[in-house]
């Protein structure tokens, strides 16, 4: 069942939408924020309040890659995998991110502290490479200087 909160906050990306359809992915957004993920369950029940059928949402859920379908750690990062990042070493990075993590993309570290994914570019294609974690944005990423940024979060 919807909470309180999560209905508040999709009321509120309805609002600012033409229909209410239109705010699907912001409830789902909504719902993530609070659950971490999208489980079946709560597909459907955002689903029967945005008054869509689950298959319906489901096929927007999938395609948006930053609605998580799977549970995720506590942190995502997200290591961007486009053309200026590549050229500046984003390989070598997602290396050093796998052997420091133990794990690869998709997967999650067995202490649930993070979740490692690619994604398209991150909009900061003059600060490559780049790599989100959470909502932590970080451009110009030294192989040396990973450690520090991994060691912000618990
Ligand atoms: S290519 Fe990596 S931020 Fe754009």
């Amino acid at each position: 069942m919807l909470s309180t909160e999560e209905i508040k906050g999709i009321e509120e990306a309805i609002g600012v939408v033409p229909y209410k359809k239109a705010a699907c992915i912001e409830a789902l957004k909504v719902v993530q924020q609070h659950r971490k993920w999208i489980s079946d369950e709560s597909l459907k029940e955002v689903a029967g309040y945005m008054e869509m059928s689950a298959e319906e949402l489901d096929s927007v859920a999938t395609f948006y890659n930053l609605i998580f379908r799977q549970p995720v750690g506590r942190h995502v990062i997200l290591v961007c995998d486009s053309i200026s990042c590549w050229v500046m070493g984003q390989e070598k990075l997602k290396e050093k991110l796998n052997e420091r993590l133990q794990i690869d993309y998709g997967q999650t570290t067995k202490d649930g502290r993070f979740t490692l994914l690619p994604n398209p570019c991150l909009g900061t294609c003059d600060c490559a490479p780049a790599i989100m974690v959470g909502n932590d944005l970080y451009r110009n990423i030294k192989m040396d200087g990973l450690d520090e940024i991994l060691n912000k979060y618990e």
